[in-house]
């Protein structure tokens, strides 16, 4: 049995804003089945606490400008860590951003805490439990490694980057706060074009890195993907690779979603697409219904469906949207004013199954898909997936070409360049397929038979460290 800790700054079903919450939430049930004990440690934000009511298993007198103690707690099959400090966490609102929108100014703080607590559990603070193995998400718990070879504690990290887009920048005025030495920073260690860099310094000193697609395990390393850190990535290479993430079964299954009408075969989606029409306002029409949920930001490349829409709505498509983000994008989908179109501004867990249940296909133009969750969802679920050729986009979808038309294996659609032309192209495509009975419901046969799971990707994460354990350099 292999004892891990999982660090990470949301887990559903307690906290999340996006894919990241999925991962950390789905994989230790996963691991289990291969004789993975994870434990995982997540910041005691008032939603957690909350939920998690625990057990004091240890307490910290002072922890980056106030006490803290940690809990122990199980929920919904987890086994959680919670580090309850007020002064760092217990605020309303979002988890990353103050009530201006903006990142809170403390976050490099706030989750150094986190980090500087993880390496303490992994030194043996909490006496019986310790960990062999420490797995960080994203630079949130970027410092992980970097505090681990500091202290000389002798237990291996890995690193997934689930977004490079986000990189924990803090000014090089923070270091001695932060618990940096002023000889690491430097250029080989966590400095990073004249800042502190929380997410190289994951990359830098953990022992073994990991993407969530091997799309973008290569992507990464190259100056149009890696933001930057493509450099420090490559100097990596031979300790870099992508496991794929598989979707929650339990919680994503159309069979037995409590949400929706549940159904077996793409049949049984009529009633679904029923009701949904129903409930955003939408006419009946002959065209494909389309879904989008998702973040408005950059990366998910909505402002190019902006543009392609009436491609679509010219076929007799419909459009629903479930997204928040950036109030730009937020007001450009709101102004849009056609019948055809719904759009809901917010965040709704339910909701965003229910679509998936109705949806006949589903848009993710994204620009940089690192995996993407939601046309995970949408295959499980018989709703083509229409996606940028980028990423775990570019992994998971097989696209509808003469070639795989001929062989019968198509799942969805895939454009390249990701532009409103390439993007229009395929909405085109889509409503010629969706006009087309009997190719449409072979598409979402195979689809729905996609191995979505998380068992081989959990077995991936299992042997990797197992490796990292017994050959840690
Ligand atoms: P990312 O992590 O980049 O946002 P993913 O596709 O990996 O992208 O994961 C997004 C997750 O967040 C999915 O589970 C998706 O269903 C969910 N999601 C995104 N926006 C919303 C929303 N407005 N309401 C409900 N769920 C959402
Ligand atoms: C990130 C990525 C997304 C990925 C998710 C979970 O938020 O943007 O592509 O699916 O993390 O790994």
């Amino acid at each position: 049995m292999i004892k891990a800790l999982s660090v990470t700054s949301e887990c559903a079903p307690l906290v999340k804003t996006g894919g990241l919450a999925d991962v950390a939430g789905a994989l230790p049930a996963a691991l289990a089945e291969q004789g993975v004990q994870m434990r995982t440690l997540i910041p005691g934000y008032p939603a957690v606490m909350s939920a998690a009511k625990g057990k004091l298993v240890a307490e910290i007198d002072t922890l980056f400008g106030g006490p803290a103690r940690l809990l122990a707690a199980k929920v919904k099959g987890l086994d959680l860590l919670v580090l309850d400090a007020p002064h760092l966490f217990d605020r309303e609102g979002s988890i990353y951003l103050g009530p201006d929108g903006k990142d809170w100014p403390d976050n490099s703080e706030r989750f150094a805490a986190l980090c500087r607590v993880a390496a303490d559990i992994a030194a043996g603070i909490l006496g019986e439990w310790h960990p062999d193995i420490v797995h960080c998400h994203d630079w949130q718990a970027g410092l992980v490694p970097y505090y681990l070879r500091q202290d000389g504690t002798k237990v291996p990290s890995v690193l997934t980057i689930h977004n490079i887009a986000f990189q924990g920048i803090a000014p090089l005025n923070k270091a001695t706060a932060l618990g940096i030495r002023e000889k690491d920073l430097v250029a080989e260690g966590v400095e990073y074009w004249g800042n502190i860099s929380a997410l190289k310094a994951g990359i830098v000193f953990a022992e073994r890195l990991t993407t969530v697609s091997p799309t973008y395990a290569s992507e990464l390393m190259t100056p149009d993907f890696g933001m930057g850190l493509d450099g420090v990535l490559r100097g990596r290479r031979a300790d870099l690779r992508g496991i794929l993430n598989g979707i929650d079964l339990s919680v994503w299954s159309p069979e037995e979603d409590k949400q929706i009408t549940p159904y077996k075969t793409a049949r049984g989606k009529a009633a679904n697409k029923k009701a949904l029409r129903a409930e955003f306002g939408l006419p009946e029409a002959d065209g494909p219904l389309c879904v989008v949920v998702s973040r408005l930001t950059e990366q998910k490349g909505l402002d190019l469906l902006l543009d392609a829409l009436p491609t679509l709505l010219a076929r007799g498509g419909q459009l629903a949207l479930l997204g928040s983000g950036e109030p730009w994008l937020e007001d450009a989908f709101k102004g849009i004013d056609d019948a055809n179109v719904a759009v809901r501004i917010g965040y709704d867990e339910a909701l965003s199954h229910r679509m998936m249940a109705g949806g006949d296909a589903i848009l993710v133009p994204s620009r940089f898909e690192p995996c993407g969750l939601t046309q995970l969802y949408g295959l499980r679920y018989g709703t083509l997936p229409v996606v940028a050729l980028t990423g775990g986009l570019a992994d998971t979808v097989i696209p509808a070409t003469s070639a795989t038309m001929a062989k019968g294996v198509a799942t969805g659609l895939q454009f390249y360049p990701v532009t409103t032309a390439a993007l229009s192209t395929a909405l085109t495509q889509l409503c010629d397929i969706f006009a087309q009975t009997k190719i449409w419901t072979k598409m979402q046969r195979n689809a729905m038979a996609q191995p979505v799971s998380w068992a081989p990707s959990a077995a991936a994460y299992a042997a990797l460290y197992r490796d990292v354990i017994e050959r840690p350099a």
